[in-house]
């Protein structure tokens, strides 16, 4: 006999429940000392995203990547090689560059004017023989480690670091079927907000949350038959569109589901808001038929072929998690990697949104337009409003001296995974590594 692979789309996103809760120290979300500890110990050995290929496609591009403290120059050399160089002068340490720009022919400090070339060589060094014996080739911008993954370029301060597709683990071959080299990035949002990077990341690291904060969300989108997944520095999570909760205790219509869909995501299928469900549909199409249909003309009319996509590749979210702070969300036809970062204090941070669009193969791609605005300026749809609202309460009551720490389900474990690979890195004692969440009997 034989026996069929259990289907993993009917699991739901709890999983196999743990014996009892994981309890996270909740001081780990505003310690000046912990987030000194990441300066130290875990920000400086692990792979982030920088910018994007389209950022630097050209020799002479050049951007400038910051995570809390840190400063990457990223620069696109003569002979098109991608390198990255801690941002700092040689002589007393001045910033080389800031923001991101073209046509960089060399780095020239604005201070005394000490200059590299995009190999990172010193070349000049004004009135050198104030120095005694300075010898050029002993003072090279200090490299960092990059590569790129399909359209993201990755920064690793450990220049002796794991190579970044190992670091990816599983998540590169899960995705390939969704071709994420077609996409183009077209902006980046910076929004700063008063929320620790962990409060930030693990908002978009578990789906729990959508059945309180996400009631427009919650009434087309499955979020009990969410699957999810754990690798080591990676995770994902799928959740299938265009369906209501099976946790609604009301009955919706498909046009409800339509209307829902349409009120958070219709402009993936640019649909405004108010259109009704279309009464010219096929006998036997669901309503996520109907919006992979639209999803696909949608597509067709910017040029782009989604022939190929089925409904469940259309309608079904890929979402990876990548330690410590990356989230990467993928169907056939969308693409959008958001990452947070330390701010000036734990109690505050940046959410990095990068947006991307499909396009016809070949065709010209320009650079990103990145902005930076504050929370209350930013109102990037209603969903991802409703999560950045969330952030200023959490941060607060995180601090409050009777929560000593978070009370976790295995319906976050991406967010436990995050926790598990920050005390690997920060080296904990055991006395201060979360408890709790041992697997059932
Ligand atoms: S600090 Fe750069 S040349 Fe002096
Ligand atoms: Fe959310």
């Amino acid at each position: 006999m034989t026996r069929t692979a259990p289907d993993v789309r009917r699991e739901d996103a709890i999983g196999v429940p743990p014996a009892r809760p994981t309890l996270v120290p909740a001081h780990r979300y505003y310690s000046a000392e912990f987030a000194g500890l990441e300066t130290e110990r875990m920000w400086p050995r692990v792979w982030q995203v920088a910018c994007t290929v389209d950022h630097v496609a050209e020799p002479g591009d050049f951007f400038e990547y910051r995570c809390g403290s840190y400063s990457v120059l990223i620069v696109r050399g003569d002979g098109g090689v991608l390198r990255g160089f801690q941002n700092a002068c040689r002589h007393r340490g001045n910033s080389l560059c800031s923001g991101a720009g073209s046509g960089l022919r060399e780095v020239r400090c604005g201070y005394h004017g000490w200059t590299w070339d995009l190999a990172g060589q010193l070349r000049r060094v004004p009135n050198r023989k104030g120095f005694g014996e300075l010898r050029l080739h002993d003072l090279p911008l200090v490299a960092v480690a990059v590569d790129t993954w399909e359209r993201l370029v990755f920064v690793n301060l450990d220049r002796d670091a794991m190579p970044l597709l190992d670091y990816l683990e599983e998540m590169p071959g899960d995705v390939a079927w969704c071709r994420l080299g077609d996409f183009r990035c077209y902006a980046t949002m910076t929004i700063d907000v008063d929320a620790n990077w962990k409060t930030i990341a693990d908002g978009y690291s578990e789906t729990y949350h959508i059945q309180t904060l996400h009631p427009e969300l919650h009434r087309c989108m499955d979020d009990v038959y969410a699957p999810q997944r754990i690798w080591g520095h990676t995770g994902k999570s799928e959740q299938v569109y265009g369906v209501p909760s099976p946790q609604l205790k009301e009955q919706l219509s498909d046009a409800e589901v339509w209307d829902a869909y349409v009120s958070t995501q219709g402009a993936l299928m640019g649909v405004e808001e108010g259109t009704p469900l279309p009464d010219d549909r096929e006998p036997g199409a669901s309503v996520a038929d109907v919006i992979a249909a639209r999803t696909r003309t949608f597509a067709a009319s910017r040029g782009v072929d989604l022939g190929w996509a089925t409904t469940d590749q259309v309608m079904r979210l890929h979402q990876y998690n990548v330690f410590p702070n990356m989230t990467l969300l993928a169907n056939a036809d969308h693409l959008t990697v958001m990452t947070s970062h330390p701010g000036p204090d734990p109690d505050h941070g940046e959410l990095v949104m990068l947006l991307w669009s499909r396009i016809p193969p070949g065709s010209p791609r320009t650079k990103p337009v990145d902005v930076r605005m504050s929370a209350d300026e930013a109102h990037p749809g209603l969903v991802l409003t409703q999560d950045i609202s969330v952030l200023p309460g959490l941060q607060r009551g995180l601090h409050q001296p009777g929560f000593t720490h978070l009370t976790l389900s295995n319906e976050e474990r991406r967010v436990i995974n995050m926790h598990r690979n920050l005390e690997r890195y920060l080296d904990l004692p055991e006395a201060e590594r979360m408890t709790g969440g041992e697997s059932g009997a």
